[in-house]
């Protein structure tokens, strides 16, 4: 059974822990096959091969748990996302996991699949947020409106956007530690209006409309002290003519809207090369 999970963006913007965008690369690719023992085998960026602590297995053995299923797998992951990187890394061979074995299985029940991959999710992060697994399984945008029961609202949309990745890491686990408990009710306000505003004009397929929406106050403002690259990268993709631009997930990797997406994606690169970090980009598509 071979099946692939796409890398997303998490947040979107305002969206904290809620929106989600499934891109169409990069993207894990998982195989998995019956066995008498458990075995993990790694192909692409580095990520642990012990069935313990590899987040696809992981998520895997939860599901079989909770069919009660006694069996044993052989698991071959072709790991195109890199880890550590703000694109759902962790969620994609999360949710890859626990697919390849419910498809081996037969199981076709969404909640259960998604259950088990946050199993995974956690293991990686910290904690069992559920915006990148939603958008890898759903495809296209995804409002997360409730984890259990599962509860998604998915809006067809088809985009093109940049995306840059700094050689940089930001561990998902520190950049959650970070963030307060409580927000200012003003600053709850603020998001409400861009998530709200942000939502209609994406239903809209206006994507100049909703670049200008993906300010964020419940998260970013708080997580600056690990970006503190962000203000000047932004400026850069701003000033290059980007309609709107942002983290993706708890970063490093930020995002771009716009028209000309390369000129935008190489200025963002050489803003993180002003500020001593290498970085890449590339243009990829709504998944
Ligand atoms: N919503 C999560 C966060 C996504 O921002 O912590 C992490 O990938």
């Amino acid at each position: 059974m071979k099946v692939s999970a796409p890398a997303t963006i998490a947040n979107f913007g305002p969206g904290f822990d809620v929106f989600g965008l499934c891109l169409d690369e990069p993207r894990d690719v998982i195989k998995v096959k019956e066995s008498d023992e458990v075995m993990v085998e790694v192909e692409g960026f580095n990520v642990p091969e012990d069935p313990e602590k590899n987040v696809a297995s992981i998520s895997a053995l939860a599901l079989l748990k909770m069919l009660k299923a006694e069996m044993g797998f052989r698991m071959k992951i072709i790991k195109g996302i890199r880890p550590k990187s703000g694109l759902g890394s962790s969620g994609a061979s999360a949710l890859g996991g626990a697919l390849a074995l419910a498809k081996l299985l037969g199981v076709e029940n969404r909640e259960l699949i998604i259950k088990a991959a946050l199993e995974g999710e956690k293991a990686a992060s910290g904690s069992a947020h559920g915006d990148n697994i939603v958008p890898s399984l759903f495809g296209g945008f995804t409002i997360l409106k409730s984890l259990s029961p599962l509860e998604v609202f998915k809006l067809d949309v088809s985009f093109k956007l940049v995306i840059v990745l700094p050689k940089v890491e930001v561990s998902t686990k520190r950049a959650r530690a970070v963030l307060p408990r409580y927000v200012p009710l003003s600053d709850a306000v603020r998001n409400l209006a861009l998530a709200s505003a942000l939502i209609s004009a994406l239903k809209e397929g206006d994507i100049e409309k909703a670049g200008k929406l993906l300010d964020d106050y419940l998260a970013i403002p708080y997580r600056k002290p690990l970006i503190p690259w962000f203000d000047n990268v932004r400026r850069a993709a701003l000033e290059s003519g980007a309609y709107g631009v942002s983290l993706s997930g708890s970063g490093p990797a930020m995002f771009a809207l716009g028209e000309d997406l390369g000129d935008i994606g190489k200025a963002m690169v050489e803003a993180f090369e002003n500020e001593g970090i290498g970085a890449e980009y590339f243009i990829t598509k709504v998944g």
